[in-house]
C-alpha cells in the first residue's frame, strides 16, 4: 500500500515537473527569449534549494520502486502498456542523464550557466545529435507519464467521461512543446552569428574542458544505471534459484505437508511418508488413477514424458493434471488427489475424478464487505439477523437466475452456473443476470436496514468461466455439489480485486467471451493473480454496465 503511494506522489511530482518543462519548451513558439522570460515562472520553482530537494527526492523514490517492482513481482510476462511502461521507464534514465549532467549537475559543480540560449545554442549550433536525443527523450518521458496517469486514473468513472479530451491535451503538449523547441532553436541561428554563440557559449563556462567533463560523466553515470537496472534482474535470479535449493515441502489440499525427495516420483514421495494415493497400474502410466491436480507449483514439475502424457491425453487431461507415478518434483508443489485412494480399475482412464467430472461451469464468489468491522459494532443477534437477511437476498436472487448455490463462506458464497451441462453461453449469460439481482436485492436491503447500519453494505463478486471437477464433496452427513480446481481459485481471486478496482462485480474475459458480452474497453484490466504465471484478462464492472 504505502509502495503504491509513494509511487503515485513520485511519480505526479515527476510529471509536473515534466509538464512545467513542455510548457516552457512550447513558449519558443513565440521566441526564445519568452522561454528565458517564462523560465523563471516554470521552472524557477524546481530550481529553488526545496524545490531541488523534491525533485530529487521524487526521482530516487520513483527510480527504487521500479527497481524494487522488478525484483518482487511473481512474473515478468506483463501485459503490452505495462511493458511499454517498464520499457520507457528503463530507457528514461539513460536518455536524461545527459541533459541533467549537462544542466543542474554541470551548473553546480562547473559553475556551468544553462539558461535557454546556452542550451539552444549547444543543441542546434554545436551538436544536433543532442537535439534529436533531446526530442526523443522528450516523448519517452511523456509517454511513461501518460501510461501511468492513465492506469492510475481509469478505473474511476468521472476520468472515463474526459478521456478522450485529455488525451487530446496529452498529445497537444508535447507537439507544442516541440514547435517550441525547433522555432527557438532556428530563431537563434537567424538572429545571432556563429561569433556571438561562441562567446555566448563561453561566457556561460561551457568549453571544450568542461564538454569533455561532461561527456566523460555522462559514459560513467551509464554504466552506473546500467548496473542499478540490472540488479533487481539478478536479484530475481537469485531468489528463484534459492528457493529451489531450499527444502521444498508438497502439500496435500488437507493443510498436510511432508519433505519433498527430488530424486523419485511424486508418487513414491507420499508413499513414503505412508500416504494412501490411488495406483491401479502400480506407476506404469496405464491406469491414471494416481492423478493430481497441481494447485500451485506445476512449474516445478519437469514437462511430461511421451509416456505420460499419451496417459494424459487419453483422459483429456488440462495442463495442471499430472501423473504422480510420473512427474518428479522440482520445487515446493501443492496436491489435490483427483481419486479415492481406493480407486477400481473401472475408474482407470475415465476422465473427471472425485466422483464428480471435469465440465465447463459459469463460477461466482460473493464476498460481503467489512463484515468484521460490522461484528465488532454490532451485538451479536443484530449481526445474526442483518446476515441472515443478506442471505436471504442473495440466496433469492440465485434462485431466479438457476444459480447453484455450492458453498457458504460466513460472509459470503460460491455459487455454479451451467452444472447441468447447460448451454456455456447461456450459463455465463446467467451468471452475469445473477451478480446484477444480488446487486439489485442488495439496494433494496440497504435502504431497508439504513437505520441500523451506519454505512450502507458492500459486496464485491467474481465471476469466471472454465473447467472445474464437480461433483458431490464435503463431510459425510453434509455433502454438498461443488466444484474444484483452477478456474475456481480464478473466481475466487478475481472477487478479491474488486475491491482494489473499486468495481462491484470483476468478471473474467473468458467469461464475457462465453456470454457473447462486449464490456467497455475501459473497464479491461490485465491482472496478477496469486498461484498463476500468466497475467488473467477480466473487466471491473458495476452494476449499470452488466
Ligand atoms: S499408477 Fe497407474 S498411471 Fe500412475
Amino acid at each position: 500500500m504505502w509502495q503504491a503511494k509513494l509511487r503515485i506522489i513520485s511519480g505526479l511530482t515527476l510529471f509536473a515537473f515534466v509538464l512545467t518543462h513542455l510548457l516552457n519548451h512550447a513558449a519558443g513558439i513565440i521566441s526564445f527569449q519568452t522561454q528565458n522570460q517564462w523560465q523563471q515562472w516554470l521552472l524557477g520553482p524546481w530550481q529553488t534549494d526545496i524545490g531541488k530537494v523534491i525533485l530529487l527526492s521524487a526521482f530516487v523514490i520513483h527510480a527504487l520502486n521500479a527497481v524494487y517492482s522488478i525484483y518482487q513481482h511473481n512474473s515478468l510476462k506483463l501485459a503490452k502498456w505495462q511493458l511499454a511502461q517498464l520499457i520507457t521507464g528503463l530507457a528514461i534514465p539513460f536518455l536524461l542523464i545527459e541533459h541533467i549532467a549537462g544542466t543542474f549537475v554541470a551548473e553546480e559543480l562547473l559553475r556551468v550557466n544553462h539558461e535557454y540560449m546556452s542550451v539552444l545554442a549547444i543543441f542546434w549550433h554545436v551538436d544536433t545529435t543532442k537535439a534529436v536525443t533531446q526530442v526523443i527523450t522528450l516523448l519517452v518521458v511523456w509517454t511513461h507519464g501518460c501510461l501511468g496517469v492513465h492506469y492510475w486514473l481509469r478505473v474511476h468513472a468521472s476520468y472515463r467521461k474526459y478521456q478522450t479530451s485529455l488525451l487530446g491535451i496529452a498529445v497537444l503538449i508535447p507537439t507544442l512543446a516541440l514547435a517550441g523547441f525547433i522555432s527557438a532553436g532556428q530563431q537563434l541561428l537567424r538572429d545571432f552569428s556563429e561569433e556571438i554563440l561562441l562567446m555566448h557559449l563561453a561566457e556561460a563556462n561551457i568549453t571544450a574542458d568542461t564538454t569533455a567533463t561532461i561527456s566523460s560523466w555522462v559514459s560513467q553515470g551509464r554504466w552506473l544505471l546500467a548496473a542499478i537496472i540490472l540488479f533487481p534482474f539478478v536479484l530475481r535470479w537469485l531468489k528463484r534459484w534459492l528457493q529451489q535449493q531450499a527444502t521444498a515441502t508438497i502439500t496435500l489440499a488437507n493443510g498436510q505437508h511432508i519433505p519433498l525427495n527430488r530424486e523419485v516420483t511424486l508418487l513414491d514421495n507420499l508413499r513414503q511418508y505412508n500416504i494412501s494415493h490411488a495406483a491401479v497400474c502400480g506407476g506404469r502410466a496405464r491406469c491414471t488413477t494416481c492423478r493430481v491436480r497441481v494447485l500451485e507449483g506445476i512449474d516445478y514439475i519437469p514437462p511430461p514424458s511421451p509416456l505420460e502424457q499419451q496417459a494424459l491425453t487419453k483422459i483429456k487431461a488440462p495442463r495442471d493434471v499430472r501423473l504422480a507415478c510420473q512427474s518428479r518434483p522440482k520445487g515446493a508443489i501443492t496436491i489435490q488427489p483427483l481419486l479415492a485412494p481406493k480407486a477400481s480399475p473401472e475408474e482407470s482412464l475415465k476422465p473427471g475424478g472425485l466422483e464428480g467430472q471435469e465440465q465447463e461451469v459459469a463460477i461466482l464468489f460473493l464476498d460481503l464487505r467489512e463484515s468484521t468491522r460490522l461484528a465488532e459494532q454490532r451485538l451479536p443477534y443484530d449481526v445474526l439477523f442483518i446476515l441472515n437477511q443478506f442471505f436471504s437476498e442473495m440466496t433469492e436472487a440465485l434462485t431466479q437466475t438457476q444459480g447453484h448455490y455450492a458453498q457458504f463462506a460466513g460472509d459470503g458464497l460460491m455459487a455454479l452456473y451451467g452444472i447441468h451441462g447447460d448451454n456455456p453461453q447461456r450459463a455465463c449469460r446467467q451468471a452475469l443476470k445473477g451478480a446484477k439481482t444480488m446487486l439489485e436485492k442488495l439496494d433494496r436491503l440497504n435502504r431497508r436496514v439504513a437505520s441500523e447500519l451506519d454505512k450502507p453494505l458492500q459486496i464485491g463478486i467474481g465471476l469466471h468461466f472454465g473447467r472445474a471437477i464437480v461433483g458431490s464433496m464435503g463431510p459425510p452427513t453434509a455433502e454438498m455439489v461443488s466444484a474444484i480446481g483452477d478456474d475456481v481459485n480464478v473466481a475466487a481471486r478475481l472477487e478479491g480485486l474488486s475491491k482494489q478496482y473499486q468495481a462491484p462485480v470483476i468478471i473474467s474475459a473468458a467469461l464475457a467471451q462465453q456470454a457473447g458480452i462486449k464490456p467497455p474497453v475501459t473497464a479491461l484490466h490485465q491482472a496478477s493473480l496469486k498461484g498463476r504465471q500468466d497475467l488473467v484478462s477480466c473487466y471491473a464492472l458495476t452494476k449499470e454496465d452488466l
